[in-house]
């Protein structure tokens, strides 16, 4: 089962994904823990080439492409040789998270993402939790962290909160593979939810 976690920066997805795996490993499954862009060796080097930097080193077009080779080279050495083991494998972020700060931060890019998905990736997750949370809330977290990562952080509130719209939107159109959760409560509280229905997603299959 590939599962992911989406959603605005600093709403919660890396402490969430860590708290799934620890879960689904303390219940004898066994799970890949990883992480977009990156997760394999060659996608963490794209990965400091696409999140280091000033906001306009890339434009939206050549973005795409990194991310999309990052997530290539990740899928055939991380991610399906852990699904054709049997192994549970938890993404933080995926390709939904193109389809919003690529598809649309720079102008209406959308398809151009979606092309280049069919052509080089074409598969989607079984599961995604989207952690919902108001982008004041989630940059504030985000920016707490004080990182050198911050092309995408740096390009404001007013962003975050069209990736906050998107991110519903392609919720509502993917009703069957998504899972939105309220990521302003404890940890704790949203973790419980997360597990809760992951659980019921494994036990359906
Ligand atoms: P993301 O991966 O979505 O950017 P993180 O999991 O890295 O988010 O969380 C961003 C920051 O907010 C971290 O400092 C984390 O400890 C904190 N945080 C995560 N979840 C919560 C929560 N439910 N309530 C308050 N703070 C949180
Ligand atoms: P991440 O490390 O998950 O940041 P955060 O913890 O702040 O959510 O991701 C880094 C940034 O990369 C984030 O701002 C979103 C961006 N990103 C894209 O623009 N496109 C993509 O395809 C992916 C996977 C991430």
């Amino acid at each position: 089962m590939f599962i992911t976690f989406e959603g605005i920066d600093g709403s919660g997805k890396s402490t969430q994904a860590r708290r799934l795996a620890e879960a689904l490993r303390g219940l004898g499954q066994d799970v890949v823990l990883t992480r977009e862009p990156g997760g394999s060796p060659g996608a963490e080097e794209i990965r400091r080439l696409v999140l280091e930097g000033p906001p306009d080193r890339w434009s939206a077009e050549t973005e795409i492409l990194l991310f999309t080779a990052a997530r290539r080279d990740h899928m055939e050495r991380t991610i399906l040789p852990a699904l054709t083991a049997g192994r549970i494998v938890i993404s933080d972020r995926f390709a939904d998270s193109t389809r919003m700060y690529q598809g649309l931060s720079r102008g209406d890019l959308r398809a151009t993402v979606d092309r280049l998905h069919d052509l080089m990736i074409g598969r989607e997750p079984d599961l995604t939790f989207l952690i919902d949370i108001d982008p004041a809330t989630g940059l504030a977290r985000a920016k707490g962290r004080n990182g050198h990562e911050e092309r995408f952080e740096d390009m404001g509130l007013d962003m975050q909160r069209r990736m906050r719209a998107g991110f519903l939107a392609l919720a509502r159109e993917n009703a069957s593979r998504f899972r939105v959760i309220d990521g302003a409560r404890a940890p704790d509280e949203v973790a419980a939810e997360v597990l809760t229905l992951a659980r019921a997603a494994l036990l359906s299959r």
